[in-house]
């Protein structure tokens, strides 16, 4: 989906443009309404539902819910049956993508993590004028956890398939007894995911946040992998161990020292492992305005990454958008020989580096 961003030649256009973006804003403040009061879980589940309904199954207040059911209507997210009482329901496909957490259509995560940041806007216009930053920690459950949710799905129904494809990687993570770190490892789908692809393989998470390793450790059990997947807390700065692989999924921008980062992966793996680092598909810095993918990557580094990144000083303050030859620069500097972009189409926003010791 490529929605195109304004370019206007009158204060009209402008008008209107800004109008239709605030739209958008006011979609996104109610879908995470309905997410999280329980709302679109319980039209999913029982709908068609009257407001009072609605209200009973969830604990929410009927006057409340009437207005968001009007709402969601009026704006193309429910479908009313005109009865009295009226009674709403979601359209076909909007269970999926609001509700499923498994499907990669899932997408009220985003909306979590965009009302979540936005929250945090004192600390956020503090850090822009001092320099100084909002942490993960301080953003808190709304970023952890949609961001564990945003990539839960495609880890588990993408990854393997991802890696089975890139013969040198793949013979690497199937060897007897592989060891695997999963550096910055938030909730850990993505360490699941790798013990679920490699049997023989034993995989250690490492995150700084002490409360997404918690998470981790409760998602491992779940799914009885425990016995193989270990998650600790720790910096990444301070990776050590020998390691078959080491990944670092959506997180390496995040990080106030990049370099140092790779340098200690660097050391901690074997002369015949492999590093990979998965980060934003982004370019490497073509004409403006950009694509969508763009526009979310710096939606997400105003809010979120830049801040968080900036949080613990120094800092290079890479922000979201780490070009391919932002990242490339980091490693060299780290020591590594080369940077490869793998043979990885078509997951999510996402590009896959091999970085060759
Ligand atoms: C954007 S999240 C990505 C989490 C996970 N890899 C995923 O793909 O969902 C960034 C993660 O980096 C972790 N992190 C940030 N700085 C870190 C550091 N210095 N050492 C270890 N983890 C760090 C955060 O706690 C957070 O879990």
């Amino acid at each position: 989906m490529t929605i195109s961003p304004p370019v206007h030649a009158n204060a009209d256009d402008w008008t209107e443009h800004v109008f239709g973006a605030a739209l958008g804003a006011i979609d996104i403040l109610a879908i995470h309404l309905g997410d999280r009061l329980g709302w679109y879980r319980a039209l999913a589940s029982a709908g068609p539902l009257t407001a009072d309904e609605l209200a009973d199954r969830t604990g929410t207040h009927p006057r409340y819910a009437r207005e968001w059911l009007e709402q969601q209507s009026t704006s193309g997210y429910l479908e009313a049956d005109g009865g009295l009482p009226t009674r709403f329901s979601l359209p076909p496909g909007a269970a999926e993508a609001l509700t499923d957490e498994r499907s990669l259509a899932y997408i009220s995560p985003l909306a979590r993590m965009l009302v979540g940041a936005a929250t945090h806007m004192p600390a956020l216009l503090d850090a822009y004028r001092t320099g100084h930053g909002v942490s993960w920690d301080q953003m808190g459950d709304d970023a952890r956890w949609s961001q564990a949710a945003m990539n839960r799905p495609w880890f588990e129904q993408m990854l393997a398939g991802a890696l089975e494809g890139v013969p040198d990687v793949h013979g690497v993570l199937g060897r007897a007894d592989a060891v695997i770190a999963d550096v910055a490892c938030g909730a850990g789908w993505s360490s699941i995911a790798l013990a679920d692809a490699y049997p023989a393989a034993r995989i250690v998470g490492i995150d700084i946040d002490e409360p997404s390793i918690e998470r981790a450790r409760e998602n491992a059990a779940a799914a009885g992998l425990a016995d193989r997947v270990t998650f600790r807390p720790g910096d990444a700065l301070a990776v050590d161990g020998t390691y078959d692989a080491i990944f670092i999924f959506e997180a390496l921008h995040d990080m106030p020292r990049p370099v140092e980062v790779l340098e200690a992966m660097r050391r901690a793996v074997k002369p015949d492992g492999v590093v990979v680092v998965m980060d934003e598909a982004v370019g490497d810095g073509g004409p403006t305005p950009g694509d969508d993918v763009e526009r979310l990557m710096y939606g997400f580094s105003l809010f979120v990454c830049l801040p968080d990144g900036m949080s613990s000083q120094p800092s290079v303050g890479t922000g979201t958008v780490m070009r391919p030859s932002t990242l490339k620069g980091y490693a060299l500097e780290a020591g590594f020989a080369d940077v490869t972009t793998l043979p990885i189409e078509d997951f999510g926003f996402f590009r896959f580096y091999q970085l060759h010791v």
